[in-house]
Parts: C-alpha cells; sequence; structure tokens
C-alpha cells in the first residue's frame, strides 16, 4: 500500500497554541524519509488549511470553543481521507490537536471502510457539551464519533456514528473527567488503564485490543495522541500527565500493531514544539510510527 500524509495545522480545539506546529516539527524530524527507507512509495499531500484562531471570536452560543472553525476543518479532512482511501492508499494525519480525528474517522467511514479504532491516550476524550470541563473540543473527538455530542460534530461525513462501540479501545488511560467516565461505560467501549497495563503488560493489553478493533471489521484506525506517553518520554504535549506509557512498551504496542498487519489509517496529533525539549516529541512520533509500518532490529 501507498501511503498518503496529510497535515492539520490545527490548535482550534485547545486552549494553547503551539499544537498548530506538530505537523511541521513531525516533518522536520524525518517522517517521510523514514517510511520511504522501509520500502514505502510515499507521498505529502501538504496541509489542510486552518483558520487562524486569533482572526475568530468565540462562538457566543455554545460552550464548545470553535465550533463553527474546528467543524469546518474536520469537513476538509474528511474529504480528503476518503479521496485518499478510495484511491486505495493508507492516511497518515498529522495535528494538531486531537479535535482533528472526528474528520479522520468521518473520513474513513464517507469511504466504506468498515473499522475499529485503537486509541492511544493519557485521556478518554469521550466529553460532550453537557460533560465537558474546558470547552476544548479536543477532549471531544472518540464521543463524537461514536455519535455522542454537538449536532454539528457528529453530522461530518454524514453518518452519525463512525465506529461501532463493540470495536473501540482506549489504551493508555490515566486521566478521565468525572462525568465523562459515566459516558464511557454508558457507550460501552473497553478502556485499558495504566493501572491495568501495570498489572498485566502491553503485550496482553495489545493482544485483546488488537482482537476487539479487528472482529468483524477489515482493519483498525491508530489515533495516537502523543500525551499517551510518559511525559519523560513526550514532554512537548500540551495536556501531559504523569504515570503514561514508557518509551519500550510504546514500541511494543506499535511493533504488535505491524504484526497484526491491520492497520488502515493513522492520526499522529498533540505535537507541540514550543512546549518539547529540542523536538523530542516529534522524535519519538516518527520512531513509533516506524515500528507501526514495520521497523524491526534485524
Ligand atoms: N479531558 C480534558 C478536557 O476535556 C482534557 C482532554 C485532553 N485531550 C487531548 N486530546 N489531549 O478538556
Ligand atoms: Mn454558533
Ligand atoms: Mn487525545
Ligand atoms: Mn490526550
Amino acid at each position: 500500500k501507498e501511503l498518503r500524509i496529510i497535515g492539520v495545522p490545527s490548535d482550534l480545539g485547545q486552549g494553547r497554541r503551539g499544537v498548530d506546529m506538530g505537523p511541521s516539527a513531525i516533518r522536520y524530524a524525518g517522517l517521510s524519509a523514514a517510511l520511504e527507507r522501509l520500502g514505502y512509495k510515499v507521498e505529502d499531500l501538504g496541509n489542510i488549511n486552518v483558520p487562524t484562531p486569533e482572526m475568530k471570536e468565540q462562538n457566543q452560543n455554545t460552550k464548545l470553543r470553535y465550533l463553527h472553525e474546528v467543524t469546518e476543518v474536520a469537513n476538509n479532512l474528511c474529504g480528503m481521507v476518503s479521496q485518499v482511501v478510495s484511491e486505495g492508499h493508507l492516511p497518515i494525519i498529522l495535528g494538531g490537536d486531537h479535535s482533528i480525528a472526528i474528520g479522520s474517522l468521518a473520513g474513513m467511514a464517507q469511504a466504506n471502510t468498515n473499522f475499529g479504532v485503537i486509541w492511544f491516550d493519557a485521556h478518554g476524550d469521550m466529553n460532550t457539551e453537557q460533560t465537558t470541563p474546558s470547552g476544548n473540543i479536543h477532549g471531544m473527538p472518540l464521543a463524537v464519533s461514536l455519535g455522542y455530542g454537538h449536532d454539528e460534530l457528529v453530522t461530518i461525513g454524514g453518518l452519525k456514528q463512525k465506529v461501532k462501540p463493540e470495536n473501540v479501545v482506549l489504551v493508555g488511560i490515566r486521566s478521565i473527567d468525572e462525568d465523562e467516565a459515566r459516558l464511557i461505560r454508558e457507550a460501552g467501549i473497553r478502556c485499558y488503564t495504566m493501572a491495568e497495563i501495570d498489572r498485566r503488560g502491553m503485550a496482553q493489553v495489545m493482544a485483546e485490543a488488537i482482537e476487539i478493533a479487528t472482529n468483524g471489521t477489515d482493519g483498525i484506525h491508530l489515533s495516537l495522541d502523543l500525551d499517551s506517553l510518559d511525559p519523560m518520554f513526550a514532554p512537548g504535549v500540551g495536556t501531559p500527565v504523569y504515570g503514561g506509557v514508557t518509551y519500550r512498551e510504546g514500541h511494543l504496542a506499535m511493533e504488535m500493531l505491524a504484526a497484526s498487519d491491520s492497520l488502515v489509517s493513522v492520526d499522529v496529533v498533540e505535537v507541540n514544539p514550543i512546549l518539547d525539549e529540542h523536538n523530542r516529541t516529534a522524535i519519538m512520533a516518527v520512531e513509533l510510527v516506524e515500528s507501526l509500518f514495520g521497523k524491526t532490529v534485524l
């Protein structure tokens, strides 16, 4: 399969500037060259146009920050992803904050892909307009993709529900808002917390996660939030949480996904070079993507 890189320089879904430079940081860390070394044909489609927050006024009739702008970006990304997939290629979507995954998953659904989701994150990203403590849409994309949330967001790409809850897993979770927890339980998605990873090990957890996400589907969408990793390995993120996935656990997870040969699309999000130390987080992201696409030692 050929790979297509799509940059989405959005910080609209997050309170803090800088994550809009994620696509540049990841490209600068050598993503394309690394994938070509692994033997893939790679084409970089450039960046999607994203409005600048300073040029926009906050929406006054909703708690959701930059709702209309996030919707516009997601709509554009949805179209681009669905086209890439229809052409038989695998999209690698570079964020940007995690709100962009709304567009990724909508695009996969629009291209009629029957997929499961592995959501690698410190957070659940299962908030709605009712439960959000921040109003930041990057805390909501998984809920939206399951059909929960603001109408303007859940209807992007047509269908309301982009993925079945029985094919969705969260991995690396250690920060959930109180009311968000209720929706995670209610939705019936499998949530592998750090506590469970500690006890049972990443290998066991990923084996189950891959089984759940591929059960009755044609493949896996990986949504990789770099804050899933411990801030020791990925300090350049806007919402760091201690006690995360280690360097080797991260690579093990990606290597198991590569071995499953079931990846259909991937987001790499929340890399913020302004908060980083010498682009470490983007470099980490590229290394993880290399493992995801089959890099081995021998
Ligand atoms: N749960 C918090 C919120 O809703 C933080 C979400 C962080 N999400 C992320 N994609 N980093 O605001
Ligand atoms: Mn409005
Ligand atoms: Mn996230
Ligand atoms: Mn997160």
